[in-house]
């Protein structure tokens, strides 16, 4: 049968129910059936049609091994945060998911409990400590905790090219389910906005910062993978993080002090932060 505007899309989504994988069946008839019923809403035009193709080439072309801007436009139309919502349904008293983000980076360095992460890079001495327990509150020994985060520039290693590992490290928890990081206050940041997604959103209202956070991906056999961040509480963005990362049980509050003793034992005398969060982690 040939191709009629009505009839289309039904002529479509059957040759691709032909893959052989049934879930790609599934995936690929969906995904034609949508994308058709997107262009009939929209009444997308020709020339419409090939700005679309070419800014989805701009966000391959601009891509490499350290930058993701595919993951970035998935980020920011709420496609991640979505994904990781659905895959994640948590006990309402677990630590909440939140998203990745592109600047993760495998086999970081063993850190002691309190060691510094920071390593003379500038800024607020802070330690963030606390407890890693299961959903009844007993202690989760030996989980590792593998914490990045970007500097004062809001820069991540991942974009700065540098050798050395730069603040991320992985934290054991003790026998008591105790952690112990010592870093810097992070800040507020905005997203990469040198690229095809930044273009777009520089065309909307849309706010391109994601408020202070630092990352943690939280592993134990036997629990279910955590990947989160922990917010400062009262930190700029929180009510409009560009890539929806936000959720009310992540939000901590960061206690300032002219000079005192760390959490570690640290004595100092000029000021710094502390933040006590209790990681809530899920059974598998
Ligand atoms: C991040 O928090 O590292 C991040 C997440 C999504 C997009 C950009 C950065
Ligand atoms: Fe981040």
């Amino acid at each position: 049968m040939y191709a009629t505007e009505e009839n289309i899309t039904g002529l479509a989504e059957a040759r691709w129910a032909t893959a052989t994988d049934p879930r790609t069946a599934e995936i690929m008839t969906a995904l034609v059936r949508h994308l058709h019923e997107f262009t009939r809403e929209v009444a997308l035009t020709e020339s419409e049609w090939m700005r679309a193709i070419q800014w989805l080439t701009a966000v391959g072309q601009i891509s490499d091994d350290k930058r993701e801007e595919f993951i970035l436009a998935s980020d920011v139309f709420g496609l991640s945060m979505l994904v990781v919502q659905m895959n994640h349904r948590l006990a309402a008293t677990a630590t909440p998911a939140t998203v990745i983000g592109p600047f993760h980076i495998d086999g970081s360095p063993v850190a002691e409990y309190g060691a510094d992460m920071s390593d003379g890079i500038d800024g607020t001495p802070l330690w963030v400590h606390g407890r890693v327990i299961d959903l009844d509150g007993n202690p989760v020994p030996n989980a590792i905790l593998d914490v990045w985060q970007a500097d004062g520039d809001g820069a991540y290693e991942a974009q700065l090219g540098v050798d050395e590992a730069r603040l991320r490290a992985l934290y054991a928890t003790r026998e008591d389910g105790t952690y112990c990081i010592r870093t810097i206050k992070p800040k507020g940041y905005t997203i990469p906005m040198d690229g095809p997604v930044g273009d777009l959103i520089s065309r909307t209202a849309i706010s391109h910062f994601r408020p202070a956070h630092i990352h943690f991906l939280i592993d134990h056999p036997g629990f279910k993978r955590l990947v989160t961040h922990i917010f400062e509480e009262g930190a700029e963005y929180l009510d409009t993080d560009v890539v929806f990362g936000v959720k009310e049980p992540l939000i901590t509050p960061f206690v300032f002090h002219d000079s005192g003793t760390a959490p570690d034992g640290t004595v100092m005398n000029s000021p710094y932060a502390t933040a006590e969060y209790n990681f809530l982690i899920e059974a598998e």
